[in-house]
Protein backbone atom coordinates (compact mmCIF):
# COMPACT_ATOMS: atom_id res chain seq x y z
CA UNK A 1 0.00 0.00 0.00
CA UNK A 2 1.82 3.59 -1.37
CA UNK A 3 2.15 5.58 1.93
CA UNK A 4 2.28 9.71 2.78
CA UNK A 5 5.24 8.25 4.54
CA UNK A 6 7.82 7.98 1.32
CA UNK A 7 7.56 11.31 0.99
CA UNK A 8 8.85 12.14 4.04
CA UNK A 9 12.89 12.55 4.25
CA UNK A 10 14.08 9.95 6.08
CA UNK A 11 15.35 10.57 9.69
CA UNK A 12 19.32 11.33 9.88
CA UNK A 13 20.61 8.87 12.18
CA UNK A 14 23.35 6.67 12.74
CA UNK A 15 25.40 3.87 14.19
CA UNK A 16 24.31 3.34 18.14
CA UNK A 17 27.28 4.00 20.20
CA UNK A 18 27.45 0.28 21.81
CA UNK A 19 28.39 -0.86 25.00
CA UNK A 20 31.91 1.66 24.69
CA UNK A 21 32.13 3.62 28.05
CA UNK A 22 31.92 7.59 27.10
CA UNK A 23 34.84 8.23 28.89
CA UNK A 24 36.37 6.01 26.33
CA UNK A 25 34.51 7.35 23.12
CA UNK A 26 35.53 10.92 24.48
CA UNK A 27 40.03 10.10 25.07
CA UNK A 28 39.66 8.29 21.78
CA UNK A 29 38.10 11.39 20.19
CA UNK A 30 41.31 13.51 20.74
CA UNK A 31 43.60 10.64 19.13
CA UNK A 32 41.29 10.87 15.85
CA UNK A 33 43.07 11.15 12.19
CA UNK A 34 45.44 14.28 12.36
CA UNK A 35 44.95 16.64 9.22
CA UNK A 36 47.89 16.32 6.49
CA UNK A 37 50.26 18.31 7.77
CA UNK A 38 54.29 18.91 5.96
CA UNK A 39 56.15 17.11 8.61
CA UNK A 40 55.16 14.55 11.84
CA UNK A 41 54.70 10.89 12.21
CA UNK A 42 53.26 9.05 8.70
CA UNK A 43 49.54 9.03 8.94
CA UNK A 44 48.10 6.13 9.60
CA UNK A 45 45.08 4.45 8.16
CA UNK A 46 43.49 4.16 11.12
CA UNK A 47 42.95 6.42 14.48
CA UNK A 48 46.29 6.47 16.56
CA UNK A 49 45.10 4.79 19.89
CA UNK A 50 48.25 3.97 21.67
CA UNK A 51 49.57 -0.03 21.58
CA UNK A 52 48.60 -0.61 25.21
CA UNK A 53 45.27 0.81 25.24
CA UNK A 54 44.20 -0.82 21.84
CA UNK A 55 46.21 -3.96 23.44
CA UNK A 56 43.43 -4.51 26.05
CA UNK A 57 40.12 -3.08 23.87
CA UNK A 58 37.34 -5.30 22.89
CA UNK A 59 36.55 -5.75 18.61
CA UNK A 60 33.67 -3.05 19.32
CA UNK A 61 35.99 -0.74 21.15
CA UNK A 62 38.56 0.08 18.16
CA UNK A 63 35.24 -0.03 15.72
CA UNK A 64 34.18 2.44 17.61
CA UNK A 65 37.10 4.62 17.47
CA UNK A 66 36.66 4.36 13.81
CA UNK A 67 32.77 5.44 14.23
CA UNK A 68 31.66 1.80 13.34
CA UNK A 69 30.41 -1.05 15.33
CA UNK A 70 31.87 -4.65 15.23
CA UNK A 71 28.79 -7.63 16.29
CA UNK A 72 27.87 -11.09 16.22
CA UNK A 73 24.91 -13.28 15.35
CA UNK A 74 23.65 -15.34 18.05
CA UNK A 75 20.77 -17.71 18.54
CA UNK A 76 18.51 -18.88 21.67
CA UNK A 77 20.21 -22.41 22.24
CA UNK A 78 23.72 -20.64 22.57
CA UNK A 79 22.52 -18.13 24.96
CA UNK A 80 22.64 -20.70 27.93
CA UNK A 81 26.24 -21.35 27.41
CA UNK A 82 28.06 -19.24 29.81
CA UNK A 83 31.45 -19.30 28.49
CA UNK A 84 30.00 -18.25 24.90
CA UNK A 85 28.28 -15.27 26.31
CA UNK A 86 30.61 -14.06 28.29
CA UNK A 87 32.35 -13.31 25.16
CA UNK A 88 29.31 -12.75 23.39
CA UNK A 89 28.55 -9.70 25.83
CA UNK A 90 31.73 -8.49 26.43
CA UNK A 91 33.26 -8.29 22.73
CA UNK A 92 30.79 -7.34 20.50
CA UNK A 93 28.51 -4.25 20.46
CA UNK A 94 25.84 -4.80 18.33
CA UNK A 95 23.86 -8.39 17.93
CA UNK A 96 21.81 -9.74 14.73
CA UNK A 97 19.56 -12.78 16.04
CA UNK A 98 20.98 -15.79 13.49
CA UNK A 99 17.06 -16.99 13.62
CA UNK A 100 15.22 -15.78 15.90
CA UNK A 101 13.52 -13.38 14.04
CA UNK A 102 12.53 -15.29 10.48
CA UNK A 103 9.19 -16.02 9.62
CA UNK A 104 9.40 -19.65 10.70
CA UNK A 105 9.75 -18.84 14.43
CA UNK A 106 7.50 -15.46 14.35
CA UNK A 107 4.57 -16.73 12.74
CA UNK A 108 4.49 -20.60 11.92
CA UNK A 109 0.70 -19.97 11.29
CA UNK A 110 -1.11 -17.46 9.68
CA UNK A 111 -1.67 -15.03 12.47
CA UNK A 112 -0.36 -16.63 15.26
CA UNK A 113 2.87 -14.52 16.42
CA UNK A 114 5.45 -16.08 18.75
CA UNK A 115 8.19 -13.28 19.90
CA UNK A 116 9.58 -15.03 22.26
CA UNK A 117 12.81 -16.25 20.86
CA UNK A 118 13.11 -12.87 19.22
CA UNK A 119 12.70 -11.08 22.68
CA UNK A 120 15.60 -13.05 24.37
CA UNK A 121 18.09 -11.75 22.13
CA UNK A 122 16.54 -8.28 22.26
CA UNK A 123 16.92 -9.09 26.15
CA UNK A 124 20.16 -9.89 26.48
CA UNK A 125 21.64 -7.22 24.22
CA UNK A 126 19.89 -4.52 26.00
CA UNK A 127 21.62 -6.04 29.01
CA UNK A 128 24.83 -5.79 27.25
CA UNK A 129 24.34 -2.35 25.58
CA UNK A 130 24.17 -3.92 22.47
CA UNK A 131 22.08 -2.44 19.25
CA UNK A 132 20.41 -5.08 17.27
CA UNK A 133 20.49 -5.18 13.60
CA UNK A 134 17.06 -7.37 13.06
CA UNK A 135 16.94 -10.21 10.50
CA UNK A 136 14.31 -10.20 8.56
CA UNK A 137 11.14 -9.33 7.69
CA UNK A 138 10.13 -10.84 3.67
CA UNK A 139 12.67 -13.78 2.40
CA UNK A 140 12.42 -17.01 0.62
CA UNK A 141 13.97 -18.94 2.80
CA UNK A 142 12.72 -20.39 6.75
CA UNK A 143 9.52 -19.05 5.06
CA UNK A 144 6.26 -21.38 7.15
CA UNK A 145 4.70 -23.69 3.98
CA UNK A 146 1.20 -21.60 4.78
CA UNK A 147 2.84 -18.40 2.68
CA UNK A 148 4.03 -20.54 -0.27
CA UNK A 149 0.14 -22.05 -0.25
CA UNK A 150 -1.67 -18.96 -0.37
CA UNK A 151 -3.24 -18.01 -3.39
CA UNK A 152 -1.41 -15.35 -4.95
CA UNK A 153 -3.93 -12.52 -4.45
CA UNK A 154 -3.61 -12.73 -0.74
CA UNK A 155 0.22 -12.84 -0.59
CA UNK A 156 0.35 -9.26 -0.15
CA UNK A 157 -1.82 -8.84 2.61
CA UNK A 158 0.08 -11.42 4.60
CA UNK A 159 2.97 -9.83 3.74
CA UNK A 160 2.02 -6.61 4.85
CA UNK A 161 0.22 -7.85 8.28
CA UNK A 162 3.61 -9.79 9.19
CA UNK A 163 5.73 -6.93 8.47
CA UNK A 164 3.50 -4.37 10.67
CA UNK A 165 3.18 -6.60 13.86
CA UNK A 166 6.82 -8.13 13.49
CA UNK A 167 8.44 -4.70 12.90
CA UNK A 168 5.65 -3.00 15.11
CA UNK A 169 6.01 -5.49 18.24
CA UNK A 170 10.14 -4.51 17.62
CA UNK A 171 9.34 -0.66 17.26
CA UNK A 172 11.99 1.57 18.88
CA UNK A 173 14.16 -1.95 20.23
CA UNK A 174 16.07 -2.41 17.33
CA UNK A 175 18.20 -0.43 15.25
CA UNK A 176 18.11 -1.19 11.79
CA UNK A 177 15.43 -4.12 9.67
CA UNK A 178 16.59 -6.32 7.36
CA UNK A 179 13.35 -5.93 5.97
CA UNK A 180 14.24 -7.87 2.29
CA UNK A 181 17.11 -10.51 2.30
CA UNK A 182 18.04 -12.25 -0.72
CA UNK A 183 16.02 -10.88 -3.56
CA UNK A 184 18.21 -11.87 -6.05
CA UNK A 185 19.33 -15.08 -7.76
CA UNK A 186 23.54 -15.68 -9.03
CA UNK A 187 22.93 -14.45 -12.40
CA UNK A 188 21.46 -11.12 -10.80
CA UNK A 189 17.68 -12.09 -12.06
CA UNK A 190 14.80 -11.78 -9.78
CA UNK A 191 14.74 -14.93 -7.24
CA UNK A 192 10.87 -16.29 -7.97
CA UNK A 193 9.68 -16.88 -4.58
CA UNK A 194 6.08 -16.55 -3.19
CA UNK A 195 6.32 -12.56 -2.77
CA UNK A 196 7.86 -12.00 -6.20
CA UNK A 197 5.33 -14.74 -7.89
CA UNK A 198 2.43 -12.64 -6.48
CA UNK A 199 3.19 -9.02 -6.97
CA UNK A 200 6.60 -9.03 -9.03
CA UNK A 201 9.13 -6.49 -8.09
CA UNK A 202 6.88 -4.51 -6.46
CA UNK A 203 7.15 -6.24 -3.21
CA UNK A 204 9.97 -4.88 -2.51
CA UNK A 205 8.58 -1.23 -2.35
CA UNK A 206 5.64 -2.57 -0.86
CA UNK A 207 7.62 -4.04 2.18
CA UNK A 208 9.88 -1.35 2.55
CA UNK A 209 7.15 1.11 3.38
CA UNK A 210 5.38 -1.20 5.12
CA UNK A 211 8.27 -1.83 7.59
CA UNK A 212 8.86 2.11 7.67
CA UNK A 213 5.21 2.77 8.69
CA UNK A 214 5.45 0.11 11.37
CA UNK A 215 9.02 1.63 12.80
CA UNK A 216 10.07 4.60 11.10
CA UNK A 217 12.97 5.09 13.77
CA UNK A 218 14.44 1.74 12.30
CA UNK A 219 17.02 1.62 9.22
CA UNK A 220 15.87 -0.45 6.48
CA UNK A 221 18.27 -2.40 4.74
CA UNK A 222 18.20 -5.30 1.76
CA UNK A 223 20.48 -7.68 2.43
CA UNK A 224 22.19 -10.33 -0.08
CA UNK A 225 25.48 -12.41 -0.73
CA UNK A 226 27.79 -12.66 -3.36
CA UNK A 227 27.20 -8.90 -4.10
CA UNK A 228 30.47 -8.14 -2.27
CA UNK A 229 32.65 -7.73 -5.38
CA UNK A 230 31.98 -6.34 -8.92
CA UNK A 231 29.73 -8.31 -10.99
CA UNK A 232 26.22 -9.35 -11.99
CA UNK A 233 24.51 -10.08 -8.55
CA UNK A 234 26.18 -6.89 -7.34
CA UNK A 235 25.26 -4.67 -10.63
CA UNK A 236 21.05 -5.70 -10.13
CA UNK A 237 21.08 -4.94 -6.53
CA UNK A 238 22.81 -1.37 -7.50
CA UNK A 239 20.04 -1.01 -9.93
CA UNK A 240 16.66 -2.07 -7.32
CA UNK A 241 18.02 0.34 -4.72
CA UNK A 242 19.32 3.32 -7.85
CA UNK A 243 15.68 2.75 -8.82
CA UNK A 244 14.13 2.62 -4.83
CA UNK A 245 16.41 5.89 -3.96
CA UNK A 246 14.57 7.33 -6.97
CA UNK A 247 11.19 6.30 -6.29
CA UNK A 248 11.52 7.95 -2.88
CA UNK A 249 11.22 4.36 -1.07
CA UNK A 250 12.27 4.45 2.16
CA UNK A 251 15.18 2.61 2.15
CA UNK A 252 18.24 3.32 4.16
CA UNK A 253 21.18 0.65 3.65
CA UNK A 254 22.46 -2.19 1.46
CA UNK A 255 23.72 -5.53 3.62
CA UNK A 256 26.33 -7.49 2.35
CA UNK A 257 26.22 -10.70 3.58
CA UNK A 258 29.88 -11.92 3.09
CA UNK A 259 29.79 -15.64 3.68
CA UNK A 260 33.21 -15.91 1.70
CA UNK A 261 35.18 -19.24 1.22
CA UNK A 262 39.19 -18.91 0.77
CA UNK A 263 38.90 -21.44 -2.03
CA UNK A 264 36.72 -19.10 -4.27
CA UNK A 265 39.49 -16.21 -3.79
CA UNK A 266 38.66 -12.71 -2.63
CA UNK A 267 35.93 -10.88 -4.25
CA UNK A 268 36.81 -8.37 -6.17
CA UNK A 269 36.84 -4.43 -6.14
CA UNK A 270 35.47 -5.01 -2.89
CA UNK A 271 36.08 -1.21 -1.46
CA UNK A 272 35.17 0.09 -4.80
CA UNK A 273 31.49 -2.10 -4.76
CA UNK A 274 30.60 -0.90 -1.30
CA UNK A 275 31.27 2.76 -2.30
CA UNK A 276 29.45 2.74 -5.26
CA UNK A 277 26.61 1.86 -2.69
CA UNK A 278 27.17 4.38 -0.43
CA UNK A 279 27.58 7.17 -3.42
CA UNK A 280 24.09 6.79 -3.79
CA UNK A 281 23.17 8.05 -0.66
CA UNK A 282 23.14 4.59 1.53
CA UNK A 283 24.63 3.27 4.49
CA UNK A 284 26.27 -0.05 3.78
CA UNK A 285 27.47 -2.69 6.23
CA UNK A 286 28.88 -6.17 6.39
CA UNK A 287 26.31 -8.16 7.79
CA UNK A 288 27.05 -11.85 8.09
CA UNK A 289 30.83 -12.74 7.98
CA UNK A 290 32.36 -15.60 7.62
CA UNK A 291 35.40 -16.83 5.85
CA UNK A 292 34.96 -20.79 5.56
CA UNK A 293 37.86 -23.21 4.08
CA UNK A 294 37.59 -26.76 3.12
CA UNK A 295 38.56 -28.78 6.29
CA UNK A 296 40.85 -29.76 7.67
CA UNK A 297 42.25 -26.40 7.82
CA UNK A 298 45.46 -25.47 7.78
CA UNK A 299 48.61 -23.08 8.40
CA UNK A 300 48.12 -21.95 4.30
CA UNK A 301 44.49 -21.72 4.66
CA UNK A 302 44.28 -20.07 7.82
CA UNK A 303 46.89 -17.13 6.55
CA UNK A 304 44.58 -16.84 3.72
CA UNK A 305 41.23 -16.71 5.53
CA UNK A 306 43.16 -13.98 7.77
CA UNK A 307 44.39 -12.03 5.24
CA UNK A 308 40.80 -11.88 3.80
CA UNK A 309 39.50 -11.24 6.98
CA UNK A 310 41.78 -7.91 6.45
CA UNK A 311 40.78 -6.80 3.79
CA UNK A 312 36.86 -7.07 4.88
CA UNK A 313 37.87 -4.86 7.57
CA UNK A 314 40.14 -2.59 4.94
CA UNK A 315 36.75 -2.12 3.01
CA UNK A 316 34.36 -0.98 5.60
CA UNK A 317 37.21 1.56 7.03
CA UNK A 318 37.80 2.84 3.54
CA UNK A 319 33.85 3.69 2.89
CA UNK A 320 33.15 6.61 4.86
CA UNK A 321 29.24 5.42 4.74
CA UNK A 322 30.23 1.59 5.89
CA UNK A 323 28.71 1.76 9.74
CA UNK A 324 29.85 -1.82 11.02
CA UNK A 325 30.82 -5.17 10.64
CA UNK A 326 29.03 -8.40 11.72
CA UNK A 327 30.32 -11.75 11.83
CA UNK A 328 27.67 -14.24 11.49
CA UNK A 329 28.83 -16.12 15.10
CA UNK A 330 31.76 -15.16 16.52
CA UNK A 331 32.97 -19.11 17.20
CA UNK A 332 33.12 -21.93 15.17
CA UNK A 333 31.47 -23.97 18.40
CA UNK A 334 27.87 -22.63 16.50
CA UNK A 335 28.54 -21.89 13.09
CA UNK A 336 26.28 -22.23 10.36
CA UNK A 337 28.82 -23.64 7.94
CA UNK A 338 29.53 -27.19 8.98
CA UNK A 339 25.81 -28.12 7.92
CA UNK A 340 25.33 -26.02 5.72
CA UNK A 341 28.51 -26.79 3.36
CA UNK A 342 30.09 -30.33 3.99
CA UNK A 343 33.61 -30.51 4.82
CA UNK A 344 33.71 -26.87 5.73
CA UNK A 345 34.28 -24.76 8.67
CA UNK A 346 36.80 -23.34 10.78
CA UNK A 347 35.22 -20.42 9.45
CA UNK A 348 34.94 -18.02 12.29
CA UNK A 349 37.29 -15.72 14.57
CA UNK A 350 37.37 -17.84 17.40
CA UNK A 351 37.64 -21.95 17.31
CA UNK A 352 35.27 -24.47 18.96
CA UNK A 353 36.69 -24.31 22.27
CA UNK A 354 36.11 -19.98 22.36
CA UNK A 355 39.64 -19.18 21.81
CA UNK A 356 40.77 -16.35 19.34
CA UNK A 357 42.78 -17.46 16.13
CA UNK A 358 44.97 -15.73 13.61
CA UNK A 359 41.86 -14.38 12.22
CA UNK A 360 40.81 -12.59 15.03
CA UNK A 361 44.18 -11.01 15.23
CA UNK A 362 44.24 -9.96 11.67
CA UNK A 363 40.97 -8.25 12.41
CA UNK A 364 42.79 -6.72 15.59
CA UNK A 365 45.20 -5.40 13.79
CA UNK A 366 43.21 -4.09 10.61
CA UNK A 367 41.06 -2.45 13.44
CA UNK A 368 44.14 -0.69 14.91
CA UNK A 369 44.72 -2.87 17.85
CA UNK A 370 47.69 -4.51 18.78
CA UNK A 371 47.94 -8.50 19.45
CA UNK A 372 44.63 -10.01 20.86
CA UNK A 373 46.27 -13.49 21.38
CA UNK A 374 44.88 -15.11 18.78
CA UNK A 375 46.72 -18.86 18.31
CA UNK A 376 48.24 -18.22 15.10
CA UNK A 377 51.54 -19.91 16.52
CA UNK A 378 53.56 -17.55 15.74
CA UNK A 379 52.64 -14.64 18.54
CA UNK A 380 51.78 -11.95 16.01
CA UNK A 381 48.92 -11.41 13.51
CA UNK A 382 48.38 -9.28 10.88
CA UNK A 383 49.96 -5.23 10.98
CA UNK A 384 48.38 -2.19 10.49
CA UNK A 385 51.19 -0.45 9.20
CA UNK A 386 51.49 1.23 5.83
CA UNK A 387 53.64 -1.86 4.69
CA UNK A 388 52.88 -4.28 1.91
CA UNK A 389 54.91 -7.03 0.45
CA UNK A 390 54.13 -8.48 -2.95
CA UNK A 391 55.86 -11.64 -4.16
CA UNK A 392 56.41 -14.03 -7.15
CA UNK A 393 57.51 -16.91 -8.15
CA UNK A 394 61.17 -16.92 -10.35
CA UNK A 395 61.81 -20.74 -10.04
CA UNK A 396 58.49 -23.03 -10.83
CA UNK A 397 60.69 -25.94 -10.29
CA UNK A 398 59.72 -27.17 -6.55
CA UNK A 399 62.01 -29.72 -6.66
CA UNK A 400 65.10 -28.69 -7.73
CA UNK A 401 68.44 -26.99 -5.42
CA UNK A 402 67.48 -23.30 -5.37
CA UNK A 403 64.30 -21.38 -3.82
CA UNK A 404 64.22 -17.88 -6.24
CA UNK A 405 61.37 -15.37 -4.31
CA UNK A 406 60.84 -12.14 -6.14
CA UNK A 407 60.11 -9.50 -3.71
CA UNK A 408 58.37 -6.06 -3.57
CA UNK A 409 57.92 -3.80 -0.80
CA UNK A 410 54.87 -0.91 -0.91
CA UNK A 411 54.61 2.13 1.23
CA UNK A 412 50.83 2.63 1.73
CA UNK A 413 50.77 5.06 3.78
CA UNK A 414 51.18 8.37 4.14
CA UNK A 415 54.84 9.18 5.31
CA UNK A 416 57.99 7.80 4.32
CA UNK A 417 59.33 4.59 5.80
CA UNK A 418 63.05 4.29 6.69
CA UNK A 419 64.09 0.63 5.07
CA UNK A 420 66.85 0.43 7.61
CA UNK A 421 64.30 -0.39 10.15
CA UNK A 422 62.52 -2.70 7.48
CA UNK A 423 62.81 -6.73 7.34
CA UNK A 424 61.08 -9.20 5.09
CA UNK A 425 60.60 -13.28 5.79
CA UNK A 426 60.61 -15.61 3.44
CA UNK A 427 59.47 -18.93 5.04
CA UNK A 428 60.25 -22.17 3.60
CA UNK A 429 61.60 -25.29 4.76
CA UNK A 430 64.84 -26.85 4.69
CA UNK A 431 63.75 -30.22 4.15
CA UNK A 432 67.07 -31.89 5.52
CA UNK A 433 67.62 -29.75 8.25
CA UNK A 434 68.95 -32.57 10.18
CA UNK A 435 71.48 -33.73 7.66
CA UNK A 436 75.52 -34.07 8.59
CA UNK A 437 76.50 -31.51 8.68
CA UNK A 438 72.77 -29.71 9.22
CA UNK A 439 71.84 -27.30 6.50
CA UNK A 440 73.77 -24.31 5.62
CA UNK A 441 72.73 -21.77 3.18
CA UNK A 442 74.09 -19.27 0.25
CA UNK A 443 71.70 -16.15 -0.16
CA UNK A 444 72.36 -14.07 -2.90
CA UNK A 445 70.89 -10.98 -4.32
CA UNK A 446 70.32 -11.29 -8.40
CA UNK A 447 68.80 -7.76 -9.54
CA UNK A 448 67.20 -5.08 -7.60
CA UNK A 449 65.71 -1.61 -8.70
CA UNK A 450 67.23 0.02 -5.82
CA UNK A 451 70.86 -2.15 -6.21
CA UNK A 452 71.49 -5.27 -4.22
CA UNK A 453 74.37 -3.29 -2.39
CA UNK A 454 71.24 -1.60 0.26
CA UNK A 455 69.94 -5.31 0.24
CA UNK A 456 70.86 -7.44 3.02
CA UNK A 457 69.78 -11.61 3.06
CA UNK A 458 70.45 -14.50 5.20
CA UNK A 459 68.92 -17.30 6.12
CA UNK A 460 67.93 -17.95 9.72
CA UNK A 461 66.05 -20.93 11.80
CA UNK A 462 62.89 -20.38 12.63
CA UNK A 463 61.67 -21.16 16.36
CA UNK A 464 59.25 -24.31 16.79
CA UNK A 465 59.63 -25.35 13.14
CA UNK A 466 55.89 -23.86 12.25
CA UNK A 467 54.12 -25.97 9.27
CA UNK A 468 55.74 -25.31 6.28
CA UNK A 469 59.00 -23.67 7.71
CA UNK A 470 61.52 -24.58 9.39
CA UNK A 471 63.61 -21.58 8.74
CA UNK A 472 63.51 -18.24 6.54
CA UNK A 473 65.26 -15.92 4.45
CA UNK A 474 65.77 -12.52 6.23
CA UNK A 475 66.08 -9.43 3.78
CA UNK A 476 66.71 -6.20 4.84
CA UNK A 477 68.54 -3.34 3.78
CA UNK A 478 71.48 -1.13 4.64
CA UNK A 479 70.21 2.36 3.71
CA UNK A 480 67.48 4.30 1.87
CA UNK A 481 64.00 5.64 2.72
CA UNK A 482 60.86 4.68 0.74
CA UNK A 483 58.43 7.23 0.54
CA UNK A 484 55.01 7.29 0.56
CA UNK A 485 53.06 5.58 -2.20
CA UNK A 486 56.56 3.82 -3.39
CA UNK A 487 57.13 0.91 -4.14
CA UNK A 488 61.03 -0.99 -3.91
CA UNK A 489 60.57 -2.40 -6.97
CA UNK A 490 62.08 -5.78 -7.96
CA UNK A 491 64.22 -7.43 -5.61
CA UNK A 492 65.22 -10.70 -7.15
CA UNK A 493 66.88 -13.23 -4.35
CA UNK A 494 68.04 -17.03 -4.55
CA UNK A 495 69.05 -18.97 -2.15
CA UNK A 496 70.56 -22.78 -1.84
CA UNK A 497 71.41 -25.24 0.78
CA UNK A 498 75.58 -25.37 0.01
CA UNK A 499 76.08 -28.93 0.12
CA UNK A 500 73.26 -28.10 -3.13
CA UNK A 501 71.09 -30.33 -2.02
CA UNK A 502 67.49 -30.66 -3.38
CA UNK A 503 64.60 -28.71 -1.48
CA UNK A 504 60.86 -29.62 -1.94
CA UNK A 505 59.18 -26.40 -1.63
CA UNK A 506 55.58 -27.83 -2.50
CA UNK A 507 55.08 -27.38 1.49
CA UNK A 508 56.93 -23.89 2.05
CA UNK A 509 54.74 -21.34 3.83
CA UNK A 510 55.42 -18.23 1.71
CA UNK A 511 55.97 -19.98 -1.72
CA UNK A 512 53.23 -19.69 -3.89
CA UNK A 513 53.03 -20.40 -7.99
CA UNK A 514 52.58 -17.32 -9.09
CA UNK A 515 54.59 -15.93 -11.53
CA UNK A 516 53.34 -12.60 -11.83
CA UNK A 517 53.47 -9.83 -8.76
CA UNK A 518 50.74 -10.35 -6.08
CA UNK A 519 50.11 -9.39 -2.61
CA UNK A 520 51.54 -11.99 -0.11
CA UNK A 521 50.42 -12.35 3.17
CA UNK A 522 52.40 -15.47 3.86
CA UNK A 523 55.49 -13.19 3.63
CA UNK A 524 55.92 -10.96 6.62
CA UNK A 525 57.15 -7.83 7.33
CA UNK A 526 58.70 -6.30 10.44
CA UNK A 527 59.35 -2.71 11.37
CA UNK A 528 61.97 -2.05 14.34
CA UNK A 529 61.43 -6.10 14.56
CA UNK A 530 57.73 -5.66 15.37
CA UNK A 531 55.40 -7.70 13.14
CA UNK A 532 53.65 -5.13 10.56
CA UNK A 533 52.72 -7.25 7.66
CA UNK A 534 51.81 -10.86 6.99
CA UNK A 535 50.93 -13.46 8.97
CA UNK A 536 53.37 -15.32 10.60
CA UNK A 537 53.20 -19.21 10.06
C1 LIG B 1 21.31 -19.32 8.55
C2 LIG B 1 21.41 -19.68 10.01
O1 LIG B 1 22.66 -19.28 10.53
C3 LIG B 1 21.21 -21.16 10.20
O2 LIG B 1 21.17 -21.49 11.57
C4 LIG B 1 19.91 -21.59 9.53
O3 LIG B 1 19.78 -22.99 9.62
C5 LIG B 1 19.90 -21.16 8.08
O4 LIG B 1 20.10 -19.77 8.01
N1 LIG B 1 22.05 -15.87 4.87
C6 LIG B 1 21.16 -15.35 5.76
C7 LIG B 1 21.00 -15.99 7.09
O5 LIG B 1 20.59 -14.30 5.51
O6 LIG B 1 19.68 -15.88 7.57
C8 LIG B 1 21.40 -17.43 7.08
O7 LIG B 1 21.37 -17.92 8.41
C9 LIG B 1 22.76 -17.59 6.45
C10 LIG B 1 22.76 -17.11 5.03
Amino acid sequence: MPSLLQFLPSPTKRAPMGALPLLLVAALAFAGPQPAAAAGPPAAAAPVVTSTTAASMTLDALAEAHGRYFGSATDNPELSDAAYTATLGSEFGQITPGNSMKWDTIEPQQGQFNFAKGDAVVDFAQQHGQSIHAHNLVWHSQLPSWVSALPTGQVRAAMENHITTEAGHYKGEVYAWDVVNEPFNDDGTYRTDAFYNAMGTAYIGDALRTAHAADPGAELYINDYNIEGSGAKADAMYRLVSQLKADGVPIDGVGFQTHLAVQYGFPSGMRANLQRFADLGLDVAVTELDVRVQLPADAAKSATQSDYYRQVVEACLGVARCVGITVWDYTDKYSWVPSTFPGQGSACLYDENLQPKAAYDAVRAALGGGSGGGDDGGGGGTGNSALLVQYRNNDQNATDNQIKPGLRLVNTGGGAVDLSTVTLRYWFTADDPGGSPAATFDTWCDYAVIGCGTVTHRVAAASGSPAGADHYLEVGFSSGSLAAGASTGDIQLRLNKTGWTAFDESDDYSRTTGASYADAPRITAYLGGALAYGIEP
